[in-house]
């Protein structure tokens, strides 16, 4: 019987598990922290989908046009095309399942987020994550109790096992005891962002390393996008991370300001003023820091909640609230608090067809370590969609495919270990200066060439390669395009409207537009 390799039990893993497993077949769900420490329980902001329960004459087809021209028309169309569409059933199925959203004269409500003209975010107060993830693991326990889901807690990814270019199943080291395991069965990779090549700089969990992505990329997996960042423009600085502060937070009437010769300058409304301060984020994450960098303005910039009513604090806001009372020490419903931007999300990740298939047979990739849905920019609320869909989608590929042989495989004689915390630090620090809000290309050869010291000093490991093609995917786009903005090409380029592919082969990093050589 074959038993599917799940590596990731946030949403991607958690909804490819249950679908399998409603569909009869079994699944292991191997995860380096439980589901309930997984990053999908920090999203706050919601979700979204074209119900048009707020009678705005919303459609599938608004929020498909949103997503492409939020995401600069890099997303996969007809990836997107499927998402927008799905997105109804999944917002239903997670309302069935017993998702508190907030509702009114018990009907769904939505609320607005940055990048679309309707209504289309549902949303469970401040915590919509936490709420979404807690219905979904009560869901999983009931497959878990009928045996169809195995769950592997504390165990970490150390690589797939390929053989002739098809996955055949999963390495994994149990971390409390150091024990080698090899999983035979096709493979889901749903393992979150790449928030540990960036320490300290992420609103993502600290415990999200990256290195499993970064092991499947220096087996030959093909990525897309990595040079697409998403910088969140309101994050405030708590130990070791950056805290989200949430889009819906504008979304519910909060504006962003920066003192200008002494008075309060509104510069998102005054430049802006259809979206204002709900224009995409790379928008107004460049904004801000092209703002904090003028020679008439203060270097902070605030965002003014203050006029927010108590109804919307305590019905929509409450965690929030209490968020930035505990980290800042000051009341967002009385004073404007300091924000900042801070790197939130990765839309470049593990390249997949519509189907969720890699270029390696038997391998599949969905959620936050994907790259087809978010393109260039990935709207708020789109994320937690992205997750639940794909894994869903990826788990139905497999259902409709014929069990896999899965042959004994011999137990992994690798050694995978991470990079010293202070490798990884300089990392990081390597990185974000060539991967800022504003690029260029002397910024990136510099960062490539710290990178190069780097690795002749402490040799090459999965995540400088990672890193490496992150920044050679920056260096190629010679155009200026939702996250990614060159100062030394601030235009956008038509012959340029396509993905940026990277592959690492015999140890050489190659990333071109469109992929033609990959
Ligand atoms: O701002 C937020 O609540 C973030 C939501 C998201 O990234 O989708």
């Amino acid at each position: 019987m074959e038993k599917i390799n799940i590596i990731g039990a946030g949403l991607a893993g958690l909804t490819a598990a249950i679908t399998l497993a409603k569909g009869g077949r079994h699944s292991r769900l191997i995860s380096l922290q439980r589901s309930e420490r997984a990053q999908s329980v920090l999203a706050e902001g919601g979700i979204n989908a074209a119900l048009n329960v707020m009678g705005e004459g919303d459609k599938p087809e608004y929020h498909f046009e949103d997503t492409m021209r939020g995401g600069v028309y890099l997303a996969d169309e007809e990836a997107v095309r499927r998402l927008t569409e799905g997105a109804p059933d999944i917002v239903m199925w997670l309302a069935g399942l017993g998702v508190p959203f907030n509702m009114k004269d018990g009907r769904l409500i939505q609320r607005n987020f940055g990048g679309q003209k309707k209504k289309r975010t549902a949303y469970a107060k401040s915590s919509t994550g936490k709420m979404i993830m807690s219905a979904l693991i009560d869901e999983a326990r009931k497959y878990e109790v009928a045996g169809l889901i195995e769950r592997y807690p504390h165990h970490a990814f150390q690589g797939a096992v390929i053989m002739d270019g098809v996955c055949l199943g999963a390495a994994v080291c149990d971390t409390y005891t150091g024990e080698r395991l090899t999983f035979g069965g096709r493979v889901i990779m749903c393992c979150g962002g790449l928030a540990g090549l960036f320490p300290r700089m992420t609103t993502g969990t600290t415990q999200n390393s990256g290195h499993a992505a970064a092991r499947l990329f220096g087996q030959g997996v093909v990525f897309g996008n990595l040079e697409m960042l998403q910088y969140h423009p309101t994050t405030i600085g708590i130990p070791d991370k950056r805290c989200l502060v949430t889009e819906a937070a504008r979304g519910e009437g909060g504006r962003l300001y920066i003192e200008r010769q002494g008075s309060k300058w509104y510069f998102m409304e005054e430049k802006y003023p259809e979206l204002k301060n709900l224009m995409p984020r790379d928008v107004v994450a460049r904004e801000m820091f092209m703002v904090r960098r003028r020679e008439d303005c203060g270097d902070t910039v605030y965002l003014d909640m203050t006029e927010l009513s108590v109804d919307v604090w305590d019905k929509r806001l409450p965690d929030l609230r209490a968020e930035i009372m505990h980290y800042l020490s000051l009341d967002p419903a009385r004073e404007p608090i300091p924000v900042r931007e801070g790197i939130h999300y990765f839309m470049g990740g593990i390249n997949t067809d519509v189907r969720h298939r890699t270029n390696i047979a038997g391998l599949y990739a969905a959620g936050e370590c994907t790259c087809q849905y978010h393109g260039a920019n990935r709207l708020g609320g789109n994320s937690m969609l992205g997750a639940v869909f794909g894994g869903k989608t990826a788990a139905e590929d497999i259902l409709s495919l014929p069990e896999a042989d899965t042959p004994d495989l011999p137990d992994a004689a690798v050694t995978d270990t991470e990079p010293p915390e202070a490798v990884k630090a300089e990392l990081g620090e390597i990185l974000y200066s060539g991967l800022g809000i504003v690029r260029s290309e002397s910024g990136l050869m510099r960062a490539l060439e710290r990178l190069d010291e780097l690795e002749a000093r402490e040799g090459a490991f999965p995540e400088s390669r990672l890193g490496r093609a992150m920044l050679l995917s920056a260096l190629k786009r010679r155009e200026s395009r939702g996250a990614h903005f060159r100062e030394d090409f601030p235009e956008r380029s038509e012959e340029l409207r396509a993905p940026t592919l990277a592959v690492c082969r015999d140890g050489k990093i190659i990333a071109e537009i469109g992929g033609d050589r990959i």
